[in-house]
C-alpha cells in the first residue's frame, strides 16, 4: 500500500460547491453533504465516464442520492477506505449522508471531542473521517457550513463569513458560514463549544477592517492576550515583507487542549494545541511566548503560502511548510534576536533532522513515496525544507526572492501546484537557474563538506578546496553533487575581517556546484583564518581541522555570530568526544582546558548578548552527540557529559555567581527579547552554580523559585533544585508547586515534563507513578508527550538505562498508544528506530524492543510504516 508520486494523476471529478450540515451529537452527528460534482476537463476525456472515487473512513453510510434522486444500491460499492460510484453524466449534485461518533474519535483526526467541545483537524486526511469526499488537496471548493447543536454550545464555528444564525423549531441553534474562497477539503474546519473570546482588530494597508477574535475555554480567557498581539505583528510583518494582505473580514483562533501537532492553519479559523497559544507570564516560560509568537506567524502566514496557493498532492507538502516555516522564522528573527534565533533553529536541525536523514525513515524535501502521509510531517520536510528556501534566498538576494515570492502568489493564487513550480517562479522572476539547485527536493541525506585551505604568501593568494559528498539513504545510491551557498569570510590575525573585493563586502557567498571545487582569493596579504558557512549559509556537515586555538580566535572574533556559537560548540564536541573515548578505554577523564578557557572568557565579556552567551555555555545534547557518533554507547555519552559540565561548573564557579547576581535584577516581566536574554544567561548560571551541589547555590535556586516572578525563572529553578538538589527536598518542591498549579492544564504539563525529563530524578518507576497521577491522561497527546516523551526523547540517562528496561517500556506505550492514536503512536516510537547507531549491546535491546513492537498484532498503518522501515534498516 505505498503511494508514488510517479503514479499521480490529475482527478477525474471536480467539486465546485460542498454543502455541508452539521447536526452535532457526541455518539450520533448526521453529516449532510450536497455537492456539486463536474468532470474535470483537464481529465482524459476518452471513452466512458469514469466512476466517482470518494474517501471515506469509519463513516456509517445513510443515504446516497444524485441529482434528488435516491441511488440504487447497485450504482455504488463502500469498501473500507471509500465509495465507487458509477457516473453516468459529465455534471450532478450528490447528496451523502452519513453518521459519525466523536466522542469515540481518540485519533484526533476528523470530527472529535475535547473537553466537551467538538473540533476538527482534516490535515492531511482526516476530511473522510467527516464524510464522503475526494479527499485531495487539488480538488478545490467553495464551501459552506451549516451546523446545528443544542443551546449548551452556543459558539458555533466554521470557516468563512458567518452569513445566517437561528434557532430550530426544539430550540436548538444552528449557524450558517460560507468561505468565498475555494479550498481544499483538508483546510475545512468546524468548532462547537461554549467558548469564550477576546476581539481585537486589524486594519489592512488597503484598509480592511478585519475582526480577529480568539476562543478558549472559559478557564484560559485571561492567557489570550500574547497571541492576540502575535497575530496583530504577523499581519503587518506578511504586508511589509512579501506584500501579503488578509482576505476576509474575520480571523480566527481556538484554542483546544487535545491535539496531535501544534496548530491547524485552516481557512479563516486556525485551530491551536492550547500549549501553542495560551500563556500569562505566571504560567508561561520564555520559550513558551517565544514558540507562541512564532506559531502564530507560521499558521497565520499560511493563508497566502498554503492557502491561497496550495499543494497539489502531498508529496509537495514542503511547498508550503518549508516556505512557511522560513517565512516565521524570518519573521522571529525580525521580532527577537536574529541571530540567538538561527542558533535554535540549527540545533533542531542538527539534532533531530541529521538524525532523521541518517535513519531508516530518512526521505527527501519532496518525498516520492509513502505509505502514511501524517508519518511526513517531519523535520526534513519542514525544517530541511526551510533550509532549502533559504538557500534560495541567498542565492537570489533578498529583492530577487521577493520578484520570486510575487511572481509566485500571483501566477499560482487559487491553485494546487508543485515545489516545481515555487523554483520556476523564483527563475522566471529573475532569469535565474536553478537547474541544479532542484536537486535538493529530490536528493535525501545530509551533505558532507571537507574543506582545505592553502595560502600563497609570495601570490598573496588564498586557495579554499571544498569537496562534498552525500552518504547513501535507503533507496537512495549514488548523490550527485548540489548547488549550494558557502557564505565565507576572512579573518585576519587581529580579529579584523580582511576584505574580499573592490567593493569590501566583507563576506562572500561562493557558489558551490561541483563535488570539489577550488575557489580563489587575490590580494590576501596575510594567512587568514576562514570563517566558513556562516550563518549556517547550507543544511551540511562541515568538516575543517580549526585546531583549539583557531576555535578560541573565532569564539572572540568571528563577526558572525552563528560561527562564534559553532567555534564553541566545536570545541565542546571535540572534548566530548574525546572524553567519550576515555571512558570506554576506562582512561583518566582530562578537563576540557580549551573549552573552558574560551567559556571563561565568553563569560567575561559583558558586551556580548547574554543569550548568546548562554547558548555558547550550553553542551551539545545528549542527542546531538549521538547524531555525531557511531556505534554509540548511551552511558559513555551521558558520562562525559556530566563530566564536561562539572569542570565547567567548578572552574568558573566565581564568574558564574557574579553574573548570576548582576543579572538577577528584579524587573516586571516582559517576554521581549532583551529580557529573554537576560533570563537565559541567569538561569544557566544558576544551573552550574547548582550542579557543584554547593549548598549556597541551591539556596540562591531556592530562593529564586519562592519568589514565584514569573514561570521562567520558577520552572528553571525547580529544574535546577531536582537536578541536583536533596531528594527530599525536591519532593516538598515538586509537591508544592503542583498544589498551586494543578488547575492549569498547561503548567501540569510542564510539571509533568520537568519530571519525566530529569536525568536524576525522572527513573522509570517514576515515569510509570506519572502515569497513574490522576492530572495524567492517555488520550492527551501534550501529556503522553510530556512524560513518555520527555523520557525516552529528553531522559537520555534514563532511558538508556543499561538493563534495557526503557526499551521496553517505550514499546509498551507504543503498542497501547496505537489503539488509540496512531498519529502519535508512530512519532512517540522514534528512538527505538535509531538502533542501529548504538553499539551492539543497546543496539539488540532496542531491536528487540521494535521487533516486540512488531509482534503486538495488527498495527496502524501509521505504525506499520514507521517500525517495518526501521527494522529494515
Ligand atoms: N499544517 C499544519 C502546520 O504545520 C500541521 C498539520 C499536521 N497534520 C498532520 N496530520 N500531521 O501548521
Ligand atoms: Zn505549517
Amino acid at each position: 500500500q505505498t503511494i508514488f508520486l510517479k503514479d499521480y494523476q490529475v482527478p477525474d471529478y471536480l467539486i465546485d460547491r460542498t454543502d455541508l450540515t452539521f447536526d452535532l451529537d457526541p455518539q450520533a452527528t448526521l453529516v449532510k453533504s450536497r455537492l456539486q460534482v463536474r468532470r474535470n476537463p483537464a481529465a482524459d476525456a476518452s471513452g466512458d465516464l469514469p466512476p466517482l472515487w470518494l474517501d471515506g473512513v469509519d463513516l456509517e453510510l445513510l443515504s446516497v442520492a444524485v441529482d434528488g434522486e435516491l441511488l440504487p444500491a447497485q450504482r455504488y460499492s463502500e469498501q473500507t477506505d471509500g465509495l465507487l460510484l458509477t457516473v453516468d453524466k459529465e455534471s450532478f449534485v450528490l447528496e451523502v449522508q452519513t453518521r459519525i461518533a466523536p466522542e469515540s474519535n481518540t485519533s484526533l483526526e476528523g470530527l472529535y471531542l475535547s473537553n466537551g467541545m467538538y473540533c476538527t483537524q482534516c490535515e492531511a486526511e482526516g476530511f473522510r473521517k467527516i464524510t464522503f469526499y475526494p479527499d485531495r488537496p487539488d480538488v478545490m471548493s467553495v464551501f459552506t457550513t451549516t451546523i446545528v447543536a443544542p443551546a449548551t454550545y452556543p459558539v458555533l464555528l466554521s470557516n468563512g463569513n458567518k452569513i445566517d444564525s437561528g434557532t430550530t423549531e426544539d430550540g436548538r441553534l444552528c449557524v450558517t458560514w460560507e468561505d468565498p474562497f475555494a479550498k481544499p477539503s483538508y483546510l475545512f474546519a468546524l468548532v462547537a463549544g461554549d467558548l469564550q473570546f477576546v476581539e481585537d482588530h486589524f486594519t489592512t494597508s488597503s484598509g480592511r477592517k478585519v475582526t480577529l477574535q480568539l476562543f478558549t475555554e472559559p478557564k484560559n480567557i485571561g492567557k489570550t492576550a500574547h497571541a492576540m498581539e502575535s497575530l496583530k505583528k504577523s499581519m503587518k510583518w506578511d504586508e511589509e515583507v512579501y506584500g501579503r494582505e488578509y482576505d476576509l473580514d474575520i480571523f480566527m483562533i481556538v484554542a483546544v487542549d487535545h491535539f496531535n501537532m501544534g496548530a491547524m492553519e485552516n481557512k479563516g479559523l486556525n485551530i491551536f494545541n492550547s500549549a501553542c497559544v495560551l500563556a500569562s507570564p505566571e504560567t508561561a516560560t520564555d520559550a513558551a511566548f517565544q514558540r507562541i509568537e512564532a506559531i502564530v506567524a507560521h499558521e497565520y502566514f499560511h493563508n497566502w503560502s498554503g492557502n491561497r496557493v496550495t499543494c497539489r498532492d502531498w508529496f509537495q507538502l514542503s511547498l508550503k511548510e518549508g516556505f512557511t516555516v522560513f517565512r516565521d522564522a524570518e519573521f522571529s528573527a525580525d521580532m527577537n534576536s536574529r541571530g540567538v534565533k538561527r542558533i535554535e533553529d540549527v540545533t533542531l536541525l542538527r539534532t533531530a533532522q541529521f538524525a532523521e536523514d541518517a535513519g531508516p525513515m530518512s526521505h527527501p524535501v519532496r518525498p516520492d513515496s509513502y505509505m502514511e502521509i501524517s508519518n511526513f510531517y517531519t523535520l526534513t520536510v519542514y525544517e530541511k525544507g526551510a533550509e532549502v528556501v533559504r538557500m534560495i534566498h541567498r542565492l537570489l538576494g533578498a529583492e530577487a526572492f521577493r520578484r520570486g515570492s510575487d511572481l509566485y502568489f500571483e501566477r499560482h493564487d487559487g491553485c494546487a501546484v508543485t515545489c516545481e513550480d515555487f523554483v520556476a517562479a523564483m527563475e522566471d522572476a529573475n532569469g535565474a537557474d536553478l537547474t541544479l539547485f532542484r536537486r535538493w527536493y529530490s536528493q535525501g541525506g545530509t551533505p558532507v563538506l571537507d574543506v582545505e585551505d592553502k595560502y600563497d604568501a609570495e601570490a598573496q593568494e588564498y586557495h579554499l578546496t571544498i569537496r562534498q559528498h552525500t552518504p547513501d539513504t535507503p533507496g537512495q545510491t549514488d548523490k550527485q553533487p548540489l548547488h549550494m551557498p558557502i557564505a565565507v569570510s576572512l579573518l585576519g590575525a587581529d580579529g579584523r575581517e580582511l576584505s574580499l573585493d573592490q567593493e569590501a563586502s566583507i563576506e562572500r557567498v561562493l557558489h558551490l556546484t561541483e563535488a570539489t571545487q577550488t575557489f580563489t582569493f587575490a590580494d590576501i596579504p596575510e594567512r587568514p583564518l576562514p570563517s566558513l558557512l556562516r550563518g549556517f549559509s547550507a543544511p551540511v556537515k562541515l568538516r575543517y581541522r580549526y585546531t583549539s586555538d583557531q576555535l578560541l580566535f573565532l569564539m572572540q572574533y568571528d563577526t558572525d555570530s552563528f560561527n562564534r556559537w559553532d567555534a564553541s560548540q566545536r570545541l565542546a564536541f571535540e572534548a566530548l568526544e574525546q572524553l567519550q573515548r576515555a571512558y570506554r578505554a576506562g582512561g583518566e577523564m582530562q578537563a576540557p582546558e580549551a573549552l573552558l578557557q574560551g567559556l571563561s572568557a565568553v563569560l567575561e565579556n559583558t558586551q556580548l548578548d547574554p543569550a548568546l552567551v548562554a547558548k555558547m555555555l550550553t553542551l551539545p545534547s545528549p542527542q546531538e552527540l549521538a547524531e555525531h557518533g557511531d556505534a554509540i554507547d548511551a552511558q559513555a555519552i551521558v558520562a562525559a557529559r556530566v563530566f564536561v559540565r562539572d569542570s565547567i561548573a567548578k572552574a568558573l564557579a566565581s564568574r558564574f555567581l557574579k553574573r548570576y547576581q548582576s543579572l538577577d535584577q528584579r524587573k516586571p516581566y516582559q517576554p521581549v527579547a532583551e529580557d529573554i536574554a537576560e533570563r537565559s544567561l541567569k538561569n544557566t548560571c544558576l544551573s552550574y552554580l547548582c550542579a557543584t551541589g554547593s549548598a549556597d547555590a541551591l539556596a540562591l535556586a531556592e530562593s529564586q523559585f519562592m519568589r514565584k516572578e514569573n514561570m521562567t525563572d520558577v520552572a528553571a529553578a525547580l529544574a535546577a533544585l531536582i537536578e541536583f538538589g536533596p531528594a527530599d527536598q525536591a519532593e516538598e518542591h515538586l509537591e508544592s508547586f503542583y498544589q498551586q498549579w494543578q488547575q492549569d492544564t498547561q503548567v501540569v504539563e510542564t510539571w509533568f515534563g520537568l519530571q519525566a525529563g530529569s536525568a536524576n530524578y525522572g527513573t522509570l518507576g517514576r515515569v510509570r507513578e506519572l502515569m497513574s497521577h490522576p492530572a495524567f491522561e492517555f488520550t492527551n497527546p501534550n501529556k503522553v508527550r510530556a512524560v513518555v516523551g520527555g523520557f525516552a526523547m529528553r531522559n537520555f540517562a534514563q532511558f538508556h538505562q543499561e538493563d534495557g528496561t526503557g526499551y521496553e517500556f517505550l514499546a509498551e506505550q507504543v503498542i497501547a498508544l496505537d489503539k488509540l492514536n496512531p498519529q502519535i503512536a508512530a512519532r512517540i516510537v522514534t528512538p527505538l528506530t535509531r538502533w542501529r547507531k548504538y553499539r551492539t549491546l543497546e543496539a539488540e535491546q532496542i531491536r528487540s524492543a521494535l521487533q516486540r513492537v512488531s509482534d503486538s498484532g495488527e498495527l496502524s498503518r501509521d505504525l506499520y510504516e514507521v517500525v517495518s522501515k526501521a527494522l529494515e534498516n
